[in-house]
């Protein structure tokens, strides 16, 4: 696999910033046995009915949203490149008593040993397409493990909203052509940033001396290029969706929470994509 040695650099931020983000959040096993849920009504919507389905969630970290999809009724599987996260996720799973499968791995890895026609629905939510290193290999895995019929499931923070700084200044290219951008200070702890609208079993300070000393190699890719890999790859685009808010994220310094634990543009500020979304078939 090209860039592996990429992917690993971002296994190893990972599990420092996951260690961080759960520090963050109260007894997440309680909240889930009690019926919560950490989905937000955008990706329901495009999820629509999954009882009964087999689901794998792809880049699932730890698990809290794979769980979230378990309780709706699928059959989840949740795959992921960090060992903190999926070690967390399987402590969770047994904690809040909702089964659920949870494999270490690299994506790629993952879909070159997975049988074909295994899964009913993938899906990948806020914060997976950037570490995709090969939008074509990736996309043809997701219809390699969708049966026929299946559907692909997509909610993200939109990339035209990465060409800002955090103080909504225009700084960063939106096409990067498939090159690595490279952030040395690694990926960072956005859930102390959040608050409670990354932690909806509650909120705690945990980690207050933040230091992440793996650097890591983010994947932008434009709207098109996701499109256009999916339908190469043999799928039809059925739904699309753009959103002038983020879920959870606080993407730039001087976006304001809202309702709903949202994020959006401060007053005065014209609006714009911060989040989009995606439904697929496999033909
Ligand atoms: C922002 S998180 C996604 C969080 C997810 N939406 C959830 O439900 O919590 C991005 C995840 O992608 C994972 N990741 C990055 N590169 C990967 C790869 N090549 N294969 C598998 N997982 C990867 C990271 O370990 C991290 O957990």
């Amino acid at each position: 696999m090209q860039n592996r040695h990429l992917h690993e650099e971002n296994r190893k931020s990972w599990n420092t910033a996951t260690r961080a983000h759960n520090s963050h959040k109260k007894d997440q096993a309680a909240f889930l046995r009690g019926g919560g849920s950490t989905l937000f009504p955008e990706e329901k919507v495009l999820l629509g009915s999954i009882d009964g389905s087999r689901l794998v969630h792809l880049q699932c970290n730890a698990g809290q949203d794979s769980l979230s999809l378990a309780a709706l009724g699928a059959e989840v599987t949740g795959v992921d490149i960090s060992d903190e996260a999926i070690d967390f996720a399987r402590k969770l799973s047994i904690g809040s008593g909702i089964p659920t499968d949870f494999i270490r791995a690299n994506v790629y890895d993952w879909f070159a040993e997975t049988e074909r026609h295994s899964f009913d629905v993938v899906f990948c939510s806020y914060g997976a397409l950037c570490w995709l290193s090969d939008l074509d290999v990736w996309a043809r895995g997701v219809a390699k493990v969708l049966r026929l019929g299946g559907r692909f499931v997509c909610i993200d923070f939109h990339p035209f909203s990465m060409v800002f700084d955090e103080h909504f200044e225009i700084a960063y290219p939106y096409f990067a052509d498939g090159r690595p951008l490279t952030w040395d200070d690694g990926v960072g702890d956005y859930v102390g940033l959040a608050g409670e609208a990354l932690a909806p079993s509650g909120f705690v300070e945990g980690e207050t001396h933040y230091n992440n000393p793996h650097p890591v190699h983010e994947f932008q890719w434009a709207v098109a290029e996701v499109f256009q890999s999916l339908i190469d790859a043999g799928m039809t685009i059925e739904v699309t969706r753009e959103y002038p808010y983020s879920n959870g994220a606080k993407l730039f310094e001087d976006l304001v929470e809202v309702e709903g634990r949202r994020f959006t543009r401060p007053e005065g500020k014209p609006n714009l994509p911060l989040m989009w979304g995606v439904v697929a078939r496999k033909n």
